[in-house]
């Protein structure tokens, strides 16, 4: 305990507020490597056990490659797309990252505001931000938000946080339901990393309503045993649109549409998890030709370059969510930076779309990969 209140007054997020030149995310994520704390960028690398997850994840992509295409009559791509009639200039959104304070001193808010100067998106709010809602709307300005729930296992609790973020605005909730035990994180462990600070829209989770949000504490209230009952009951309680986040088979899909889920959203939360999982893109293509577009489809994990996500949208993903890039993004640049990523990756994702003859992203949609096992 000592310990933790010691490492709390010593965190020391970054605060520089700037434009990026963005070349890509790698050199980003190498930057973001000398601006934060040795906890904190480990925190947000790392991946469960051997890392050979996270590996996957980027390696993934190439096992498929994008064909070429000329005398497309294409110019000048449109990008623009909707998500349950929710409206997008680029088909990416911002995943829900825990403790955004671990990357800058902005935290969730500075995040905000740059999806909002960037001119939108969807910023997921992770049930553990370190901003208060209030907070993160004074980024965000009336912009769009979902909101992710870890549930607690007090019913009570969790239509207490449901009904506070459909008062601020959330028009989907995300049920992350691969976290029903956290990933053995051999960086975190090592460090002996603590959440530097509380988590406010949580701390209701706790019994006593102690200031001590530290992981470990929160997590003690966790609701473990996930089951298709509790996408009913989200989907029942809150009226909104439920998509269940960290699917990875077709029948898991199924099964979440079957309780009422209205989307799935297909990760492996980064590598965080399960290791010696296969790359979350290795999976995409089974569960989106399982559901038959029924219901929209979110990618994560790994996405780093516009052919990411054009390989994604051509195997089946109608948006994808960004993670680490976010956070490396506000490290170096605060809500200046975030804006930069998004730019980044409309100008990376146009590119492709030019190159491989396409104009919209109904045209990513009917684009066939080249499949290297063929
Ligand atoms: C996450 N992720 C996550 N997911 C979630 O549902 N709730 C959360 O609070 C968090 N927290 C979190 C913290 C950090 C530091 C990271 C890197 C990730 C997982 C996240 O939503 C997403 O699935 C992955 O980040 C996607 O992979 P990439 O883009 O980071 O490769
Ligand atoms: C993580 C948890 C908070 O990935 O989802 O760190």
């Amino acid at each position: 305990m000592l310990n933790e209140i010691k490492d709390k007054i010593n965190y020391s997020a970054p605060k520089d507020v700037k434009e990026l030149d963005v070349i890509n995310i790698f050199e980003l994520e190498k930057t973001a490597k000398t601006v934060l704390p040795k906890d904190g960028y480990d925190f947000i690398y790392g991946g469960a056990g051997d890392e050979y997850t996270l590996r996957n994840n980027i390696e993934a992509w190439n096992k498929k490659g994008i064909l070429q295409r000329v005398l497309a009559d294409t110019e000048n791509p449109d990008m623009s797309t909707t998500v349950l009639n929710q409206k997008l200039q680029l088909p990416v959104i911002v995943a829900p990252i825990a403790a955004h304070g671990i990357a800058h001193d902005s935290k969730e808010a500075g995040t905000a505001k740059g999806v909002a100067e960037y001119g939108g998106s969807i910023m997921s709010i992770s049930a553990y931000s370190s901003s208060n809602f209030d907070d993160i709307e004074n980024g965000l300005q009336g912009n769009n938000r979902w909101f992710q729930i870890y549930m607690s296992d007090d019913i009570e609790v969790n239509k207490n946080v449901i009904d506070e973020a459909k008062a601020v605005g959330a028009s989907a909730i995300i049920l992350t339901a691969d976290t029903n035990v956290d990933g053995r994180r051999e960086r975190n462990l090592r460090n002996k990393f603590v959440y530097p600070f509380g988590m406010p829209i949580v701390a209701r989770y706790l019994k006593d309503g102690a200031d001590d949000t530290s992981s470990e504490t929160v997590y003690s209230r966790k609701k473990l045993k996930l089951s298709v009952e509790d996408v009913e009951f989200l989907a029942n309680y809150s009226d909104l649109p439920i998509f269940v986040k960290g699917v990875q088979t077709p029948n898991d899909a199924l099964k979440a549409i079957g309780a009422g889920a209205s989307g799935i959203w297909v990760s492996n939360h980064g590598g965080r998890q399960l290791d010696g999982a296969p790359g979350s893109f290795e999976t995409l293509e089974d569960i989106s030709n399982a559901i038959q577009g029924q219901v929209p489809i979110v990618f994560d994990s790994g996405v780093r370059r516009g052919e990411h996500i054009f390989k994604a949208i051509a195997s089946g993903a109608d948006i994808v969510a960004i993670g680490r890039p976010v956070l490396y993004a506000l490290a170096n640049g605060g809500w200046k930076g975030v804006k930069s990523v998004f730019e980044y990756f409309e100008k990376d994702l146009k590119t492709v779309m030019q190159l491989a003859g396409t104009q919209t992203i109904e045209d990513i949609k009917n684009a066939q990969l080249f499949d290297y096992n063929k």
